[in-house]
Protein backbone atom coordinates (compact mmCIF):
# COMPACT_ATOMS: atom_id res chain seq x y z
CA UNK A 1 0.00 0.00 0.00
CA UNK A 2 1.60 3.34 -1.48
CA UNK A 3 1.01 6.70 0.19
CA UNK A 4 -0.95 8.71 -2.38
CA UNK A 5 1.84 11.82 -3.96
CA UNK A 6 2.01 14.40 -6.65
CA UNK A 7 4.92 15.45 -8.51
CA UNK A 8 5.67 19.41 -8.41
CA UNK A 9 8.40 20.30 -11.02
CA UNK A 10 11.03 21.73 -9.10
CA UNK A 11 13.40 22.10 -12.08
CA UNK A 12 12.76 22.00 -15.75
CA UNK A 13 14.51 19.93 -18.33
CA UNK A 14 15.47 23.23 -20.27
CA UNK A 15 17.16 24.97 -17.07
CA UNK A 16 19.12 21.69 -16.60
CA UNK A 17 19.91 21.41 -20.11
CA UNK A 18 21.14 24.76 -19.94
CA UNK A 19 22.97 24.23 -16.49
CA UNK A 20 24.57 21.09 -18.56
CA UNK A 21 26.34 23.60 -20.92
CA UNK A 22 28.09 25.72 -18.78
CA UNK A 23 29.07 23.17 -16.48
CA UNK A 24 30.59 21.39 -19.69
CA UNK A 25 32.58 24.45 -20.77
CA UNK A 26 33.93 25.04 -17.11
CA UNK A 27 34.87 20.86 -17.71
CA UNK A 28 36.25 21.59 -20.68
CA UNK A 29 38.66 24.16 -19.92
CA UNK A 30 39.83 22.24 -16.96
CA UNK A 31 40.54 18.70 -18.87
CA UNK A 32 40.97 20.31 -22.77
CA UNK A 33 44.34 18.57 -22.91
CA UNK A 34 43.71 15.25 -21.68
CA UNK A 35 44.40 12.46 -23.67
CA UNK A 36 40.82 10.45 -22.46
CA UNK A 37 38.47 11.40 -20.13
CA UNK A 38 37.42 8.51 -17.55
CA UNK A 39 33.68 9.40 -17.22
CA UNK A 40 32.23 7.10 -14.10
CA UNK A 41 28.51 6.67 -13.69
CA UNK A 42 27.36 5.67 -10.37
CA UNK A 43 24.43 3.50 -10.82
CA UNK A 44 21.63 3.67 -11.24
CA UNK A 45 20.98 7.27 -10.31
CA UNK A 46 23.59 8.93 -12.48
CA UNK A 47 22.44 7.12 -15.70
CA UNK A 48 20.37 10.52 -17.11
CA UNK A 49 22.93 12.84 -16.14
CA UNK A 50 25.47 11.13 -17.66
CA UNK A 51 23.57 10.25 -20.90
CA UNK A 52 23.21 14.39 -21.58
CA UNK A 53 26.40 15.16 -19.84
CA UNK A 54 28.66 13.14 -22.31
CA UNK A 55 27.01 13.89 -25.03
CA UNK A 56 27.59 18.28 -24.13
CA UNK A 57 31.36 17.41 -23.41
CA UNK A 58 33.84 18.36 -26.57
CA UNK A 59 36.00 15.91 -25.44
CA UNK A 60 38.03 12.31 -26.16
CA UNK A 61 35.64 10.10 -23.45
CA UNK A 62 35.66 6.61 -22.15
CA UNK A 63 32.22 5.97 -20.06
CA UNK A 64 32.32 3.49 -17.53
CA UNK A 65 30.21 2.62 -14.21
CA UNK A 66 30.25 1.35 -10.59
CA UNK A 67 27.26 0.53 -8.47
CA UNK A 68 27.82 1.35 -4.53
CA UNK A 69 25.09 0.64 -2.11
CA UNK A 70 24.87 2.62 1.20
CA UNK A 71 23.06 0.89 4.13
CA UNK A 72 22.27 2.65 7.43
CA UNK A 73 23.32 0.14 9.97
CA UNK A 74 22.78 1.16 13.59
CA UNK A 75 23.38 4.93 13.64
CA UNK A 76 23.25 6.80 10.31
CA UNK A 77 26.15 8.26 10.57
CA UNK A 78 28.58 5.28 10.76
CA UNK A 79 26.85 4.45 7.51
CA UNK A 80 28.87 1.66 5.40
CA UNK A 81 29.31 1.94 1.73
CA UNK A 82 29.77 -1.24 -0.32
CA UNK A 83 31.15 -1.51 -3.83
CA UNK A 84 28.28 -3.78 -5.79
CA UNK A 85 29.89 -3.16 -9.23
CA UNK A 86 33.39 -2.08 -9.42
CA UNK A 87 34.63 -0.18 -12.95
CA UNK A 88 35.42 -2.20 -16.32
CA UNK A 89 38.77 -0.66 -16.83
CA UNK A 90 42.10 0.14 -14.83
CA UNK A 91 42.39 4.33 -13.89
CA UNK A 92 45.91 4.36 -12.43
CA UNK A 93 47.79 7.44 -14.51
CA UNK A 94 44.22 8.34 -16.45
CA UNK A 95 41.77 11.51 -15.90
CA UNK A 96 38.61 10.64 -14.11
CA UNK A 97 35.71 12.79 -13.96
CA UNK A 98 32.43 11.26 -11.51
CA UNK A 99 29.26 11.58 -12.18
CA UNK A 100 26.49 11.07 -9.67
CA UNK A 101 22.91 12.65 -9.64
CA UNK A 102 22.70 13.84 -6.21
CA UNK A 103 24.53 14.01 -2.85
CA UNK A 104 22.56 13.80 -0.13
CA UNK A 105 24.55 12.88 3.49
CA UNK A 106 27.79 12.56 1.13
CA UNK A 107 28.71 9.02 2.40
CA UNK A 108 28.76 7.77 -1.08
CA UNK A 109 30.22 10.38 -3.02
CA UNK A 110 32.98 10.54 -0.77
CA UNK A 111 33.44 7.11 -0.24
CA UNK A 112 33.75 6.25 -4.32
CA UNK A 113 36.10 9.14 -4.14
CA UNK A 114 38.52 7.70 -1.90
CA UNK A 115 38.20 4.87 -3.31
CA UNK A 116 38.89 5.80 -6.55
CA UNK A 117 41.61 7.92 -5.56
CA UNK A 118 43.36 4.95 -4.11
CA UNK A 119 43.73 3.53 -7.67
CA UNK A 120 46.33 6.94 -8.52
CA UNK A 121 44.64 8.41 -11.57
CA UNK A 122 46.07 11.48 -13.00
CA UNK A 123 43.67 13.79 -12.05
CA UNK A 124 40.00 12.70 -10.24
CA UNK A 125 37.14 15.19 -10.14
CA UNK A 126 33.53 14.93 -9.47
CA UNK A 127 30.26 16.46 -10.46
CA UNK A 128 26.79 15.98 -9.04
CA UNK A 129 23.25 17.38 -10.62
CA UNK A 130 21.63 18.48 -7.32
CA UNK A 131 23.36 18.49 -3.44
CA UNK A 132 21.42 19.18 -0.44
CA UNK A 133 23.83 20.88 1.33
CA UNK A 134 21.74 20.52 4.97
CA UNK A 135 21.67 16.98 5.01
CA UNK A 136 25.71 16.55 5.27
CA UNK A 137 26.96 14.03 7.62
CA UNK A 138 30.92 14.07 5.91
CA UNK A 139 32.79 17.07 5.22
CA UNK A 140 32.47 16.05 0.93
CA UNK A 141 31.84 18.65 -1.81
CA UNK A 142 31.67 17.82 -5.38
CA UNK A 143 33.58 19.72 -7.88
CA UNK A 144 31.10 20.77 -9.84
CA UNK A 145 27.03 20.74 -8.73
CA UNK A 146 24.19 21.47 -10.99
CA UNK A 147 21.87 22.98 -8.46
CA UNK A 148 21.77 23.14 -4.34
CA UNK A 149 18.46 22.47 -3.28
CA UNK A 150 16.37 22.52 0.01
CA UNK A 151 15.69 19.48 1.85
CA UNK A 152 13.04 18.52 -0.45
CA UNK A 153 12.04 14.47 -1.44
CA UNK A 154 12.95 14.85 -5.66
CA UNK A 155 12.75 12.33 -8.24
CA UNK A 156 13.14 12.10 -11.79
CA UNK A 157 16.15 12.92 -14.03
CA UNK A 158 17.44 9.15 -13.18
CA UNK A 159 15.97 9.75 -9.34
CA UNK A 160 14.12 7.61 -7.65
CA UNK A 161 11.26 7.17 -5.11
CA UNK A 162 11.22 3.06 -4.75
CA UNK A 163 12.80 2.81 -8.12
CA UNK A 164 9.81 4.48 -10.20
CA UNK A 165 10.10 8.36 -11.53
CA UNK A 166 13.33 7.78 -13.11
CA UNK A 167 12.10 8.74 -15.80
CA UNK A 168 11.04 11.79 -15.87
CA UNK A 169 12.43 14.40 -17.78
CA UNK A 170 12.73 16.98 -15.18
CA UNK A 171 13.65 17.14 -11.32
CA UNK A 172 10.10 16.97 -9.58
CA UNK A 173 9.48 17.31 -5.48
CA UNK A 174 7.21 14.78 -4.07
CA UNK A 175 4.09 15.87 -2.08
CA UNK A 176 1.96 13.57 -0.82
CA UNK A 177 -1.82 14.06 -0.63
C1 LIG B 1 21.05 7.78 -4.07
C2 LIG B 1 21.62 8.81 -5.00
C3 LIG B 1 23.07 8.89 -4.59
C4 LIG B 1 23.03 8.61 -3.10
C5 LIG B 1 23.17 9.89 -2.34
O1 LIG B 1 21.38 6.49 -4.58
O2 LIG B 1 21.51 8.39 -6.35
O3 LIG B 1 23.84 7.88 -5.23
O4 LIG B 1 21.73 8.01 -2.84
O5 LIG B 1 23.06 9.66 -0.97
P1 LIG B 1 24.20 9.94 0.08
O6 LIG B 1 24.87 11.24 -0.26
O7 LIG B 1 23.44 10.03 1.38
O8 LIG B 1 25.15 8.79 0.08
P2 LIG B 1 20.66 5.17 -4.10
O9 LIG B 1 21.46 4.53 -3.01
O10 LIG B 1 19.22 5.46 -3.79
O11 LIG B 1 20.76 4.20 -5.36
P3 LIG B 1 20.25 4.51 -6.86
O12 LIG B 1 21.21 5.48 -7.44
O13 LIG B 1 20.30 3.18 -7.51
O14 LIG B 1 18.85 5.06 -6.75
MN1 LIG C 1 22.65 6.66 -6.51
MG1 LIG D 1 17.74 5.54 -5.02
Amino acid sequence: TERPYVIDEMITAKAIAARIETLCREIVAEFGDTDKLVVVGLLRGSFVFIADLVRELDLPIEVDFLEASSYGDATESSREVRILKDLRGAIEGRDVLVVEDIVDTGHTLNHVTHLLASRNPARLKSIALLDKPSRREVDYRADWIGFDIPDEFVVGYGIDFAQRNRNLPYIGKVRFT
